[in-house]
């Protein structure tokens, strides 16, 4: 059996990598997100607001140990409000970053600090972005959230390979592209003035060049079926 969990995962991208990972009968799916949307004999979900301080502080994993390998998408993450530097809202730049930020960082040490004596395979996903790597004006917080999520991921892969985990555990960071979800939609609600990129991402919808969750799920999972020869803990997945 493998045990999966998987933040984010009412809708969007985190759902459709539930909705695949559910086709295959060894696969056990933990759900982390503040709505349930997902019911199903092999899916468990617990409904939190993981930009929630409080709850990161309290949180414990139900890992089930039995399992021959254990997964562990950070997949959940907001984009937060699209505007420049000096108009950012305080309370929306924190819950940004609590979400893509702290939120990984913690369920990652949970996760390897819970399964430490564990003998099989421990992958740790994190969904980023190209806007770790490009800077997007009205962007600034979800730049440097993914880029920071970035940079976490490879600390995390020096830490494995100091302690000798390297072999049966990896940690990656994975851009999906630009996927055709809720986050796109509000992407391309914002106002021109404090998004100069607005009409780009308006033609990336009217020229058909959003990528359904679906394949990305589906393409995510395909590429990590080896990841043991996965060189980079860092990449996108049009690398593939
Ligand atoms: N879509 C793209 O083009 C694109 C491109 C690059 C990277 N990404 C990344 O891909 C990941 C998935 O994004 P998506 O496009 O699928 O976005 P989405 O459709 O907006 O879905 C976001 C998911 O995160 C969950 N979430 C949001 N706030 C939460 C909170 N406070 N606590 C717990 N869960 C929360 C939502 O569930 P609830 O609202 O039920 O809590 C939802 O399931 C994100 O990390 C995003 O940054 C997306």
């Amino acid at each position: 059996m493998n045990y999966y969990i998987i933040t984010g995962t009412s809708r969007g991208l985190g759902k459709a990598f539930v909705e695949a990972l559910l086709k295959d009968e060894q696969n056990f799916v933990f759900g982390i997100s503040r709505e349930q949307t997902i019911h199903h004999s092999r899916y468990k979900h617990l409904s939190l607001d993981l930009s929630d301080s409080n709850v990161l502080k309290n949180l414990q994993l139900p890992i089930d140990l039995t399992a021959n390998k254990l997964v562990l998408i950070n997949n959940a993450g907001r984009l937060g409000d699209i505007k420049h530097v000096p108009n950012l809202d305080v309370e929306d730049v924190v819950t940004t970053y609590l979400l893509n930020n702290a939120a990984p960082v913690v369920l990652s040490s949970l996760f390897l600090s819970q399964t430490n004596h564990f003998k099989g395979e421990r992958i740790i996903i994190n969904i980023s972005s190209g806007a770790a790597h490009r800077p997007i004006d009205g962007w600034s917080v979800y730049c440097s959230s993914k880029s920071g999520l970035d940079m976490f991921t490879k600390v995390v892969n020096e830490e494995l390979k100091l302690s000798g985990n390297h072999e049966n555990t990896r940690c990656f960071s994975i851009a999906p592209g630009v996927v055709d979800t809720n986050m796109q939609q509000e992407i391309r609600s914002a106002e021109s003035e404090n998004f100069s990129s607005l009409q780009t991402f308006k033609d990336f919808k009217n020229n058909d060049e959003l990528v359904a969750p679906n394949e990305v799920a589906k393409k995510i999972i395909t590429i990590l079926t080896d990841w043991k020869t996965i060189q980079d803990a860092v990449f996108s997945v049009r690398d593939y």
